[in-house]
Parts: structure tokens; sequence; C-alpha cells
């Protein structure tokens, strides 16, 4: 983050100006569209849930005060990102929605208070009538959706982006509180069961346990684990996964008899569901803030993770007066819980070298009990946090595990401090064999090694990264693998791994590995001699370049060839040229292929500089023509708009809230339909879909007489 960036980021929204707004807008949009991926589609988020909430809090709380700055782009306009690709896609017969969060007991009450005055204006409730809420823990799982044709369980599909989701019928048939067959009296012979896949605690720490020795990466929480084991793609592995189903909502039901959600959720029980037995229906804002502390207070001791309490409008036809809002429904809400924290003993603090060199120090503890989970090691971040929490060796710390990510140490009790604590002195040296020294790296925040490709302690894990599941995905080589064959001479760079064939002698000399597990190792290695393009630009660990740049890389330059030329011709530009530059001149005042580069979608001057700088040590170029010697990189297959595409060179803005189907989906249908959609109206604007809410957008089209169309227009459109 730049100066101007960072001093803005601590301002308070009611202190921003318009322009300020408008970047930091964007900034929070760009860091919670990063946390979206990690989170959905790696299932392995780096920050906790709660700071997540800040960042999307801040967010709104600036869409509350400038809506111009309001787009389809905005995360608060969708709901997840789309998903991978590996399973089938389902089309959800009505879309998966989330819930809107409340923090504070005031947000409880704006919703009991917005609920009440809908009803009235909806319906003839009178001021003193009563509303029953059905109140629920909310379970860290993660939501499916199962759908039963005359009560056989004939499909299941993760949420994907509300949607559309992945088929994960096969692994969904190996969960035991998933009835195949539904049992009972008044089942709708068209039904979507909707629920929550999680993982008990205890089976949590076993599995990751097994998952250590074998070698695999640690997941970091119930959910992520739950997450990965049920998007397998071999269901006999998502098998032995113990795996678990709570059943809470429904999407189609024909017919539907009940009339209130208590009502449903006790015909699940009858039909063969689990349903979660912390749920009571509460009549009044005081019960349903007791049923909140209750389940707080219970939170630690059961046997699953919950994030917070859910808030639902019992009556169905009440619910449907109040109807949704983008992304959420206005009947409902996820009263969330604070992060779960500890007090501990600060053991030691251990430093960790990344594959970029970044240093990050690691706090060790006396284990202890996290809301259900043993936690031994926290993130201290970089020495500035050392600094700032003023930490020392010895302290009784409080650590935070917020639900998710790998715990913080939050800082030291000052009373429990011991006169033996010390304080920490960061190393000017990396802890490698190189010893080289430490230096400040962007901001002066992150300390490297400055080793570079010399330092073995990076080029494992690089390794590591080379072979992790969103790079070449090696099943069977995991990362305690790489680091014992990296010690033992096996493998030094990616190029090795594709020649481990010829030293199969050796592997199978090694203890833990026979004749089978040897004979898969080579296999799954030769079945990722082949690789997309985007892959293999994300696996080189280039800095900055993530898994959703590779992509837009690969789209760019299409064949491994053209782009390897262009990063070097870009890199030799680059080298000649003066320090400061801008995006707009980069082509007239560096060079062709540096220009191409800055200005390829996402990039820019910072990204563009770490990719030269990367692609200007010799010693990098050399790996990697190895590297391309054992491997078939696939070029990309471009998108084509067909020149038949019925709305082919037409510009299409969207803009208000849609009811039936999410921003991105319509965003997609329209680009499958060759239109190219565009977030401002002008004059060059095709047509404008208008839907609830609207504002300066659809004023400005009829303005301009642009062609406007309803939701329902559109729906027809393009169905
Ligand atoms: S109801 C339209 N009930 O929380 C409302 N969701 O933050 C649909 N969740 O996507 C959701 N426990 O994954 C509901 N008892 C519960 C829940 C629950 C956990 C999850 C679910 C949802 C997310 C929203």
């Amino acid at each position: 983050m730049s100066k101007a960036a960072k001093v803005v980021a601590a301002l308070k929204v009611e202190e921003l100006t318009e322009r300020q707004a408008r970047g930091e807008h964007k900034r929070l949009a760009d860091e919670i569209g990063h946390h979206d991926k990690l989170y959905h589609e790696k299932d392995a988020p780096e920050i906790s849930d709660a700071d997540y909430d800040k960042l999307r809090q801040r967010l709104k709380a600036i869409e509350a005060k400038f809506p111009q700055l309001v787009d389809m782009f905005s995360p608060t306009q969708r709901v997840a990102p789309t998903p991978t690709t590996a399973f089938t896609k389902v089309t959800h017969r009505r879309p998966m929605l989330s819930l809107d969060n409340a923090f504070t007991d005031e947000e409880l009450q704006g919703f009991l208070d917005r609920v009440r005055r809908g009803l009235e204006r909806e319906t003839d409730l009178t001021p003193d009538a009563e509303i029953a809420f059905s109140c629920e823990a909310k379970i860290d799982g993660l939501s499916i959706s199962l759908r039963y044709e005359n009560g056989e369980f004939v499909q299941g599909a993760t949420r994907g982006d509300g949607t559309t989701g992945e088929d994960v019928t096969a692994n969904l048939k190996t969960i035991k509180d998933i009835p195949q067959k539904l049992k009972g009296k008044g089942v709708p012979s068209s039904l979507d069961v909707r629920g929550e896949v999680y993982m008990e605690r205890k089976a949590f720490l076993e599995l990751n346990e097994r998952q250590v020795a074998a070698g695999e990466k640690a997941y970091v929480n119930p959910r992520n684990t739950a997450a990965g084991s049920l998007r397998q793609l071999d269901p006999e592995i998502t098998a032995e996964r113990p795996l678990r189903f709570f059943a809470y909502a429904w999407g189609e039901a024909e017919p539907r008899s009940w009339k209130t959600h208590s009502e449903y959720l006790k015909m699940l029980k009858e039909w063969g569901f689990k349903t979660n037995p912390l749920t009571r229906l509460c009549r009044t804002g005081d019960a349903v803030r007791a049923f909140y502390r209750k389940i707080g207070e219970e939170r630690p001791d059961l046997p699953y993770d919950i994030d917070g309490v859910v808030y639902k409008v019992d009556r169905i036809d009440w619910q449907e007066r109040l109807g949704f809002v983008s992304r959420a429904p206005r009947w409902a809400i996820a009263h969330k819980f604070p992060a779960e924290q500890a007090r501990t003993r600060l053991n030691g603090i251990n430093i960790q070298v990344g594959r970029t060199g970044a240093l990050t120090p690691v706090a060790e503890l006396e284990p202890v009990n996290v809301g259900g989970v043993v936690v031994a090691r926290a993130t201290l971040h970089n020495a500035d946090e050392i600094e700032r929490l003023d930490v020392r060796v010895g302290d009784m710390v409080t650590i935070q595990r917020a639900g998710d990510v790998i715990p913080q140490v939050l800082g030291f009790v000052p009373e429990e401090r011991p006169k033996s604590a010390r304080k920490y002195h960061f190393p000017t040296h990396c802890p490698c064999p190189l010893k080289t020294e430490v230096k400040a790296g962007e901001g002066g925040v992150v300390r490297r090694c400055s080793g570079g490709l010399e330092c073995p302690f990076q080029q494992v894990e690089r390794l590591r990264y080379f072979v992790s599941r969103n790079c070449f995905d090696i099943e069977g080589l995991g990362g305690t693998h790489i680091e014992n064959f990296f010690e033992d001479g096996l493998l030094k760079t990616p190029a090795d791994i594709f020649r481990l064939r010829d030293k199969e002698r050796e592997i199978r000399k090694r203890e833990g590995w026979g004749d089978l597990s040897v004979r898969n190792l080579l296999a799954a290695i030769d079945a990722r001699r082949t690789i997309s393009l985007d892959r293999f630009i994300n696996a080189l660990g280039i800095p900055l370049i993530g898994e959703a740049t590779a992509k837009i890389l690969a789209q760019e330059y299409g064949d491994a060839d053209v782009w390897l030329t262009e990063m070097l011709k870009a890199a030799r530009e680059r080298k000649k040229a003066p320090d400061d530059v801008k995006k707009e001149k980069a082509a007239a005042e560096v060079g062709e292929s540096y220009g191409r580069l800055c200005n390829v979608e996402q990039i820019g001057v910072t990204t563009a500089d770490a990719m030269c700088a990367f692609f200007g040590e010799g010693h990098t170029v050399d790996i990697i023509k190895d590297l391309l010697k054992q491997l078939t990189v696939e070029a990309v297959k471009r998108r084509v708009v067909a020149a038949d595409a019925p709305l082919k060179d037409k510009i299409v803005v969207f803009t208000g809230e849609l009811s039936t189907m999410t921003r991105d989906a319509a965003k997609a249908r329209a680009e499958e339909l060759g239109a190219k959609v565009t977030d401002s109206v002008s004059k060059k604007t095709s047509l404008v879909v208008v839907g609830e809410n609207a504002g300066s957008k659809a004023r400005k089209a009829a303005e301009l007489g642009v062609q406007t169309l309803t939701e329902e227009e559109w729906a027809k459109l393009s169905a």
C-alpha cells in the first residue's frame, strides 16, 4: 500500500472525501476479492473471519455514505466467487443466498426493528403483536443443496456463487447424516434440502495428524477440512473423512405443506435428517438476546465450531412479504460471535522463511485449548508486530483462533509477566545456511533473506508451492516429502521432480516407501507432465503473481513460448529504463513488451516490475527452460465471440437490485451472449437493465435515451 493509501485506510468513513472514498472502496473491494478467493476456492484463508467482516463492514459503510460507488463488481453485490471447474456445474433451482451479519446489540436491534416496520407496512401486524423467530446456532461449515425427487436423493451441489455450484453428489453419498431415501409423511415430490456440511473438532485434529504424518499440508481448521474433503475428486477419500450434516433450509419444495420454519425443521427430522439441537423459537427481543448469550456460553464445549446465531422470521408468509435484498433475505440475520480467545505461555519465537524469503516470526506456545482446538503455535506476523505488542519470551499471552485461520497473538498479560521474560531480538541474519543479512522489504515491514534463489530454505518453500493444490497438484508428494527429498539431494529444482523416475531405486530404499507408493508417486508426477499455462505461471511462484493474475496472463499471451519471450524482452527493456515509470507511458518510454505487460488487466507498474526483476535473473531463466523440457504446456483457448452472438458488440449496464439472479450470473449471461458489460452509462451504452431501487444510472439512461429493460424483460431476452 502507498503511504497515501495507508493514511486513508486509517481515517474514519465519516472523514473521507469522495475522492479518498473512491480509492479506499477500490482497495477494499480488491482485498475482499482476494480473500474470497482464498476462502472459497483454495479453502485456505489468510485472515480471520472477524478481520474479513471488518473489511466488509467498512466497505458497506463507504457505500452507504457514497452510494455512487456501488457497482456490480462490489463484493456487496455478489455472494461468492465463481466455482473452479473440476466438478460439473449445477445451476440451483432457487439461488442459494447468504446472510447479512450483525455484530453488536445495536445491529441486532436494527434488524428486529426493520422486520417489525416491514411487516407493519406489508401486513396487518399491529404494533404490539409478537413476531416469532427461529433462533439457531450458525454452524461453521459449508452450505450445500441436496435434491430429492419423490423422496430419493438424486443430486447434491455446493453453493458456489449462489447461482451455480459444483456437483458433488458422489462425495455427499458417503456422508451418513444424509439420507438416501426420505421416510415419513409430507415429503414434497420435488425438494431441495439445504444445510451445512461440517467436521467435528476431534475428527479434524485426528485427520490433520494423519495428514501431516503422510507429508501433506495440515488444514487450518475444521471448516476448511470439511470443504477440502468434500471437493476431493475421489469419493473414496471423502468417505474416509468423517463429515457430518445439519439440515436447516430449503430451495425448491413442491408441494410445500409447512407454514412456518419451525414446522419445517420438525418435518426434516421425521424425514431422517439431523437438525441442530441448539434451536429455539423466541418471541421477544429479550428472548433472542438470552438465546445468543446462552449459545455463546456453550460454544467452547460444543463438539463442532459455530460462529454465531441465525435468527429467522418463523412464519413463511411473512418471510415472503419481507423478501430479499440483492444477496440476503430481509427476514433473517446472522448474529456473529467474537473470535475465540485463550491465555497461554509464550515459550519461544521461531523464524520461518517463506518462498520469497520473507521472515515470519512464529510463537511457540504451551499447548492450549482454544474453543475446542488445541493450539501450540501462532503467528506474530513480523518484527514490527512484536515491537508493537511488546511480547517477550516467557510472557503469558492472549491468543485468538478466529474459527478459521492460523491463530494470532493478541498481546501479553501485564500482571503475569515474569521477571525472567526476555525481549526478543529479531535476527539480523537469516537462519538459513547462507546466513545472509536480513533486509527490510517493501514498506519496511517485511524482512527478507537476501539469499534469493540460492537460499535452500526458499528453494524448499518454492518446491512445496510448486506441487501444491493450485499449482501442479501432485498427489502423494507433500511438503514433508519435498523437504526430505531436498535434504538428501534427490530434488533441487522443479525440473528434478520430473526426473525422479531416474531415482526410483533410491526412493524405494527410503523408509516408508513401498513398491506401490513409489509407483503411485511416479504415476502422479507423469499425470502432470501436461499442464495449463495459468497453472504453470502460478507454480513459478513469481512475487505478486497469484492464481488470478496467472489466469489473466495466460489469457493475454496464450502460449508458454510467447509468454516467456515477452517476459524476457520486458525484463531487458526495464533494465535500461529509469526507475520511475508511468503505466500510460510505459510502451513509449520503456519498450513495447514492458508496455504490453503493464497494461494487462490488473497488472500495472508494481507487478510488472516484480515480473521483470524475476526474469532479470539469469539463473531463473535457466531453471524455467530446464523445466519446460520436461513439460507440455497447453496453449489457451481464447474466448471468442461468435459472429452471430445475439448481443455481439452491445454494451450492457446492470443497475439496481436484481431479485431472481445475482449480478455475477446476469453479467456472465450477458457476456455469453456476446455483450460487453460495463459499469457506467454513456452514449455508447446499448442497454441498461434496471433492477429495484435503481438510482442515478437509470436516470442517466433516460436522459440519454438509452434503451432500458426491467429484470423480467432481461430474463426473457436472455433466456
Ligand atoms: S440459513 C437464506 N441457517 O451461514 C438463508 N445458514 O452466512 C440461508 N449457516 O450460507 C442460510 N448455519 O452456510 C442458515 N442455521 C443456519 C446456518 C446457516 C450456518 C451458514 C450457511 C450460510 C451462511 C451465511
